[in-house]
Formats: structure tokens, C-alpha cells, sequence
């Protein structure tokens, strides 16, 4: 176990905000986390991964924990092709998806790339290209704070959504820290290749492999998102949002209004609801590109907010961030959440 008092965060946060935690404790194994007095630490206490979804406001006075539970093991396999599989919360989730592809596992290809460690992944049910992280999840292992025992989740227990689980819930957050996970890969080809471009990124309606599906989700990711080595940024900063028929349908009329009757509004259908791209409603707002300091809006993704100049401080940021929802709100009526957590 190490520990620092009045850490620097810069490294630990995609972000690269600038900031300071009273202490910051990194753990190797579940034991030497049951074996620390929580109490005597500085408060609040919060547990992080990879730190790619979050965004530090400002020093933050308590305890930043880090898990650096690694390993990868399969754990069981079935007759119908079934691997089972554990991952160590403190494993890059992108090292697991090279993993499994690696051995023609199927199930985790189309995340490939999502920054982030397994744990956060599990808090933070993960998605992109038509999966998420509960498609694959049986069992989420975890710590209880308050009494340092064992407590191991099903997946249904989880209350999996878009973005959204048990352990975002206000009540809950906070009392569980992700130990492992227990995941279903299957050795039976079960390529999805529906969302978006993948198909057309593919060039092939039939991969030999999971391999050749996480190089294609690759190649998507690495053209329009910003590379982490090179800007700060926290991936999708807004979720997007899910709204009635009817007031997509004033939009869409609006859009018409704008641009011409054959003018479409991209959207998804979300059970009965309707999902609409918070990225394109940002780029018709125009900003697309924008810089503001020494942020900006990613000019291939304006879902993403970035560290332009790796200069920017939390309130530059924020203020952004401000800029977008009111914008948002006042042209289309929706009022924007952020998907990265502000601490
Ligand atoms: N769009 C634009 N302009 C742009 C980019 C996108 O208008 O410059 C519109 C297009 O209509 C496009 C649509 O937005 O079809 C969706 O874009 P994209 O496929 O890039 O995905 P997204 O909805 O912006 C979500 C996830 C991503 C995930 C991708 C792919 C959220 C908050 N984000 O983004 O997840 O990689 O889908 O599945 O749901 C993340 O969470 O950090 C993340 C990267």
C-alpha cells in the first residue's frame, strides 16, 4: 500500500485538472482495504479508478483511494461456449477487452478503448456502439465501507440503465467499493454490429473474430476522439438525453424550419421515448470546435469537452459546461446532464 498526504491529482485525472487531495491511498489487494480504518482518514473519502470520468472543481480535502486489484482469470466455462470470467477491479478495462479478443472471446470487443478501469466500469455501466457493460456483467464484487464485509451483487441487483446503477444512486454512494467482477464472454460468435459505422469501419457483415471488431471500434474511436496522451478530457461530457415523441417532433420542426422540409434530426428510439444526440445539437448551436480559454469544445466530437491547452482550470470548464446547457435549454427545451461526475 502507498500513501501521500497533499497529492498532486494531475496525473490521475484525464482531465489533467490541477488539483490536490488531502491524502491519496493506493491499494494492492482486498485485504489491505478491509485492513484500513476508515474512519481515520480524511474525509470524505472517495474511490477512484482511472479517473476518466470525473472532474476535480477544486482540491479536494479528504481521502482519493485507487484499487490496483489486478487479474485475469477464467473462472468457469459452460457447455453452450461460455467463458466466465474475473477481472480485478484495478484492471484497465481496455487491457481486459484485448484479453478477451485476443483469445476469440466474444462479448467485450465493441467497448475496446473506453479509458477507465474495471471497477469504474461496473459503477459506471459503460457503453459505446450498442453495449454496455451489463450485456456482459453476472456479478459485481464488492467491499462494504461501513463494515468491511464482503457483499457480492447479480447483475439484476445492479439496477443497470443507461449510465446508471446501484451504486450512482445518492443513498448508495459511496458504501460499496468494487473489488471484481465476474463477466460472460462466449467463445460463439456474437458480433453486433448494428450501431453507427461499425459495419461500414468493419468492411464485413461476417468478422472471423472478435479481434477484428475491436480494431474497427478502434480505428472509430481513435479518428474521432481526442488522444488521451496528447488533450486532457473526460470522453462524452453530457449524456444524452431521452425525451417524448412529441417534443422531438418540435424539434424536428424546427430543424425543418431551419434547413428545409428533407431535413432529419438523428435519433434514436428508446422505449416508446426517443434518444437524440446531444453532439448534434451542440454542433447546430455552433460550437463545434470552440475554444474558450484555455478549453474547447473537441472539434470531431463536440460531446467532448477538452483541456485544450492543458492550462484549463476546473472553472473553465464549468463555464463551458454552463455555456452548453443554457444554450441547449434555450434553443431546443432540454436540459443537458453531464455524464462525467463533478467532485
Ligand atoms: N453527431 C453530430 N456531430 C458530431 C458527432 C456526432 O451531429 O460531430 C451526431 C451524429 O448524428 C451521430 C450521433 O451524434 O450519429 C452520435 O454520435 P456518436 O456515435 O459519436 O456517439 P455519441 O452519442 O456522441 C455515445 C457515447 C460514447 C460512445 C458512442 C458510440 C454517451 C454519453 N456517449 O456518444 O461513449 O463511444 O456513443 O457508442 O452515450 C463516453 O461515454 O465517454 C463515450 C465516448
Amino acid at each position: 500500500m502507498t500513501v501521500f498526504d497533499n497529492y498532486d491529482l494531475s496525473a490521475r485525472n484525464t482531465f489533467r485538472m490541477k488539483v490536490r487531495c488531502a491524502r491519496f491511498v493506493e491499494y494492492d489487494s482486498a485485504e489491505e482495504l478491509e485492513a484500513l480504518d476508515f474512519g481515520a482518514l480524511p474525509q470524505p473519502v472517495l474511490a477512484m479508478g482511472g479517473g476518466s470520468n470525473l472532474l476535480f472543481t477544486g482540491d479536494f480535502p479528504g481521502t482519493v483511494l485507487h484499487g490496483r486489484i489486478g487479474g485475469i482469470r477464467v473462472a468457469a466455462e459452460t457447455p453452450d461456449g461460455g467463458v466466465l470470467v474475473e477481472a480485478g477491479a484495478g484492471v484497465v478495462f481496455d487491457d481486459l477487452c484485448a484479453w478477451a479478443a485476443a483469445r476469440g472471446l466474444w462479448g467485450l470487443e465493441n467497448l475496446s478503448l473506453i479509458p477507465g478501469e474495471v471497477g469504474a466500469a461496473a459503477v459506471q455501466n459503460i457503453g459505446a456502439y450498442g453495449v454496455e457493460f451489463k450485456d456482459v456483467a453476472v456479478e459485481v464484487r464488492c467491499l462494504e465501507v461501513a463494515t468491511c464485509a464482503r457483499r457480492t451483487f447479480r447483475v439484476e441487483e445492479c439496477a443497470y440503465g443507461y449510465r446508471e446503477s446501484l451504486f450512482k444512486r445518492p443513498e448508495v454512494k459511496g458504501r460499496y467499493i468494487v473489488l471484481s467482477v465476474l463477466l460472460r464472454l462466449s467463445r460463439a460468435a456474437t458480433p453486433r454490429l448494428d450501431y453507427g459505422n461499425i459495419r461500414a469501419a468493419l468492411g464485413t457483415d461476417a468478422p472471423a473474430g472478435p479481434a477484428d471488431v475491436r480494431e474497427a471500434v478502434i480505428r472509430i474511436r481513435n479518428a474521432k476522439l481526442p488522444d488521451p496522451a496528447e488533450k486532457g478530457s473526460a470522453g462524452s461530457f453530457f449524456k444524452n438525453p431521452v425525451i417524448p415523441q412529441e417534443h422531438f417532433a418540435r424539434i424536428e420542426a424546427l430543424t425543418r424550419a431551419e434547413l428545409g422540409p428533407e431535413a432529419t434530426v438523428p435519433h434514436y428510439d428508446a422505449g416508446g421515448m426517443v434518444k437524440v444526440p446531444a453532439a448534434w445539437m451542440i454542433e447546430r448551436l455552433g460550437f463545434k470546435g470552440l475554444k474558450a480559454g484555455n478549453a474547447a469544445v473537441w472539434e470531431k466530437q463536440p460531446l467532448v469537452l477538452v483541456n485544450d491547452t492543458g492550462a484549463a482550470a476546473p472553472e473553465e470548464i464549468l463555464a463551458l459546461e454552463r455555456r452548453i446547457i443554457d444554450a441547449v435549454q434555450e434553443k431546443y427545451g432540454i436540459e443537458l446532464h453531464p455524464e462525467v461526475e463533478h467532485i
